[in-house]
């Protein structure tokens, strides 16, 4: 017999739950085939690529990045989390009506091919944009503060160095995330 226990947690800003879920069931199936939450991108299963990555939005106001592929639901439990699906904004009826300055700036600077690798970009540099704004960095470190952010990421494709300008982009655009 197949074990369940309640999951409950916050997604894209919504409550959701509590959902029987079986025990060790990886997160990205929940989201997946629970929730039809089908964006977060199932890749090597392994916790080496990073392409299922989502943004965890911690308690005092940071974030941080959270692979779905070898976490159990049962560890998002409580958690808050936005998936690729909310990092835009949408409308009522649940049109996009605007990108975040990251995925518009993906688009701007052609940063990704296939994009199966695309949301777990787009949550590497949530993470790390949402990281200057509580510790911003010094202009000589940014390149290496990017890499960093990214290094744990794969892109099959090889569009980091795109990937790359995009983020460098948004980051001197905003406001004192960037200091002299
Ligand atoms: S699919 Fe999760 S790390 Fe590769
Ligand atoms: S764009 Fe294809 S894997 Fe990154």
């Amino acid at each position: 017999m197949i074990r369940k226990q309640p999951v409950s947690l916050t997604i894209n800003g919504n409550a959701v739950g509590p959902v029987d879920v079986p025990l060790g069931m990886p997160m990205i199936d929940f989201l997946h085939d629970y929730l039809n939450l089908t964006g977060t991108r199932f890749s090597c299963g392994q916790g080496i690529c990073h392409a299922c990555t989502v943004v965890v939005d911690e308690e005092d106001g940071t974030t941080s990045e959270m692979r779905t592929c070898i976490y159990g639901a049962h560890l998002f439990n409580g958690k808050s989390i936005t998936t690729i699906e909310g990092q835009a904004r949408r409308d009522e009826n649940g049109e996009v009506v605007e990108l975040t300055p990251v995925q518009q700036a993906f688009i701007d600077h052609f940063a990704f091919q296939c994009g199966y690798c695309t949301p777990g970009f787009v949550a590497a540099a949530t993470v790390f944009l949402d990281g200057l704004k509580h510790a911003p960095v010094r202009r000589a470190e940014l390149e290496g503060a990017i890499s960093a952010a990214f290094e744990n990421h794969i892109c099959r494709c090889t569009g980091y160095v795109r990937y790359f300008e995009a983020v460098r982009e948004v980051a001197l655009a905003t406001p004192g995330y960037v200091v002299d």
